[in-house]
């Protein structure tokens, strides 16, 4: 049974350089008790599906319906069943971790005693007894991630909106969350995420939607999404890029589609299916033609390689991201986009 649906959302903003069509003609559907995930890059308009789907913004066109209920015609009736995570936890600062989530139970009137009852245990459920009577001021980026998570779950919504839980948390404070959200959906509440990361999206997510440019441009589950680029990818970096073209032949013998050159013309990396076999194959091939190595692995696919074959364009999201762009190992990306943490404590 569906629990949310959308059809032909479309809003536009206003910019310097013209209209911006944040989104452009998205349709939704997500079976109740299941995780959907909208993948995309920075700009494809995640955050403003989840704005629409959640009462905050309205679209220009389009319309969408979540447990039955008609978001545009009756947001208030909408908000009942719904909780949000924002991308930026939203909490106040000088409050305790457990007053924040009491103020939200008095904000929704679940009443003073009911309040301080289930702010007690999403404290304990959310792992954070130990902080849950500190300020949220000192609180790591994790912490605040949870509190915030914690927040949204107060009226036991029946649809949940995370707005990209993880980005800029450190791999830690991922898998913890991750473990949470994963024990939630096996409670039975849906979940809409919006993710960057093909691996988040793997972890989670019964289905992903991939968007861009504000609609859906592919749908499916991960493995589906993975079988588009190959299962792995081998990849070989060459001592010098004379070689580049011998090895790109021998990548195409064992590769489903096309080798891509890296643009200095020294690592050349193409989809397989099965790839410890295929990386042997190549390793012998490529020994065999005399050709010296720097460095030669195998790696699972990320949104990159998928975006790239779904659209010929390069997302770039991924290029500070060291989980999936560890290349063969050694191999490190060129300028590792250092995420912005501000004032990491640890608890
Ligand atoms: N309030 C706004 N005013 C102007 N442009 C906006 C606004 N919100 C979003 N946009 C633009 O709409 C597009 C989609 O944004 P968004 O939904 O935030 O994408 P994502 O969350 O996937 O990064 C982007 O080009 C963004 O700059
Ligand atoms: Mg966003």
């Amino acid at each position: 049974m569906t629990i949310i649906e959308a059809r032909g959302l479309t809003k536009r903003y206003k910019s310097k350089s013209g209209p911006v069509h944040a989104l452009d003609g998205l349709d939704l559907s997500v079976p109740r008790g299941t995780v959907k995930a909208l993948l995309g890059p920075n700009g494809a308009g995640k955050t403003t599906t989840v704005k629409v789907l959640t009462t905050l913004t309205r679209p220009d066109e389009g319309s969408a319906t979540i447990a039955g209920i008609d978001v545009l015609a009756d947001p208030r009736a909408t908000r009942r069943v719904i909780g949000v995570s924002g991308q930026y936890a939203a909490v106040d600062e000088n409050l305790t971790g457990f007053e924040n989530l009491d103020m939200i139970g008095r904000l929704y009137h679940l009443g003073r005693a009911e309040s301080q009852r289930r702010a007690r245990e999403l404290v304990d459920m959310f792992d954070l007894t130990a902080a849950g009577d500190r300020p949220v001021k000192g609180f790591s980026g994790g912490m605040r991630r949870r509190i915030d998570l914690a927040g949204a779950l107060v009226t036991n919504p029946e649809v949940l909106f995370l707005d990209e839980p993880t980005t800029g948390l450190d791999p830690r404070s991922r898998l913890s969350l991750w473990g949470i959200i994963t024990d939630l959906v096996k409670e039975g509440t849906t979940v809409l995420l919006t993710t960057q990361y093909l691996e988040e999206a793997d972890q989670l997510a019964d289905d992903i939607s991939v968007i861009d440019g504000g609609r859906v441009i592919a749908e499916g589950t991960s493995d589906q999404l993975k079988e588009q680029v190959g299962g792995h990818r081998v990849v070989v970096s060459l001592m010098t890029s004379d070689a580049r073209e011998e090895a790109v032949r021998i990548l195409t013998r064992y590769g489903d589609g096309e080798p891509v050159v890296s643009s200095d013309g020294r690592t050349v990396d193409v989809g397989v299916t099965n790839g410890p076999q295929s990386l042997q194959s190549v390793l012998a091939d490529l020994e065999a033609s005399g050709i010296e190595l720097h460095d030669a692995g195998m790696r699972r696919p990320t949104l990159d390689d998928v975006f790239l074959r779904l659209t010929g364009r390069s997302t770039e999201v991924n290029a500070g991201d060291p989980d999936e762009t560890a290349g063969p190992s050694g191999t490190k990306p060129k300028k590792p986009k250092k995420p912005k943490r501000s004032k990491e404590k640890a608890a």
